[in-house]
């Protein structure tokens, strides 16, 4: 189901779990904002950490297994809210340990919750896409960023969305994204190398854009394909 307006734009949920706005994952967040408008969506912008979303779970929110009616915390109930209004949602976030920081990863427990995102033999959310941009310190070529992959995809596409009735879910990595370079070696060892500067650092910068535009196009050209 689509939610198009008078106009005939869908909307975007675009949802930014940094607590930096200078940080390389808003900046991609922001492009990809741009990108979605320009291709037609409406765009509601959810910055967890500014608008002071605690990824905390608490009683009110904790699913009860006896009730999948309950109403959860008003704060809560208003996010479900924005997702059903959304179309589509893209997760732009930082990868930590090789998973989605605390911010998105308390957000998905506490608002992706039974009886809405989860436990009805008609899910809510069916129908629905999901595109998850993280951003990795990890160079390309290191093997971990396959690793990273695969454990994401499980991760995220099955264990969460499809499990939440998305119809499509993809996991775009987007490594280099630190200055210095960091890459384990085949003991494990952590090498940090050199900062990056001046044109080279402009042309991984560019790299690291194409990238997301390039996996942001991708998806949307999935959208595009009748079902
Ligand atoms: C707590 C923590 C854990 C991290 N774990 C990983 C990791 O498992 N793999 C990886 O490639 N980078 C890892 N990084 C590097 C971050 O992914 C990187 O700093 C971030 O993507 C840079 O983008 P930002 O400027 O938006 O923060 C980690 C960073 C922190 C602070």
């Amino acid at each position: 189901m689509t939610h198009a307006d008078a106009n005939g734009s869908r909307t975007a949920l675009v949802v930014v779990a940094h607590h930096r706005t200078d940080s390389l994952t808003a900046h991609i967040a922001r492009r990809t904002t741009r990108q979605l408008e320009a291709a037609g969506y409406r765009i509601d912008l959810l910055d967890l950490h500014a608008e002071g979303f605690d990824p905390r779970m608490t009683v009110a929110d904790q699913p009860d297994w006896n009730d999948r009616e309950k109403v959860y915390s008003p704060e809560v109930e208003d996010h479900m809210r924005r997702i059903l209004n959304a179309d589509i949602v893209v997760a732009a976030f930082p990868i930590y340990w090789a998973a989605p920081p605390a911010l998105l990863k308390g957000w998905i427990d506490r608002v992706w919750n039974y009886g809405f995102a989860y436990g009805r033999s008609k899910p809510r959310l069916a129908g629905k896409r999901m595109l998850w941009l993280g951003l990795a310190g990890a160079a390309e070529d290191d093997a971990i960023i396959a690793f990273i992959q695969t454990a994401l995809e499980g991760q995220l596409n099955m264990g969460i969305a499809y499990y939440c009735g998305f119809s499509h879910s993809q996991v775009g990595i987007l490594p280099d994204a630190e200055e210095r370079p960091q890459r384990l070696d085949a003991e494990g060892k952590l090498h940090i190398g050199e900062a990056v500067m001046g044109a080279e650092r402009e042309a991984q910068y560019t790299a690291l854009e194409r990238r997301a535009a390039d996996l942001v196009e991708e998806f949307l050209t999935v959208d595009r394909v009748p079902a």
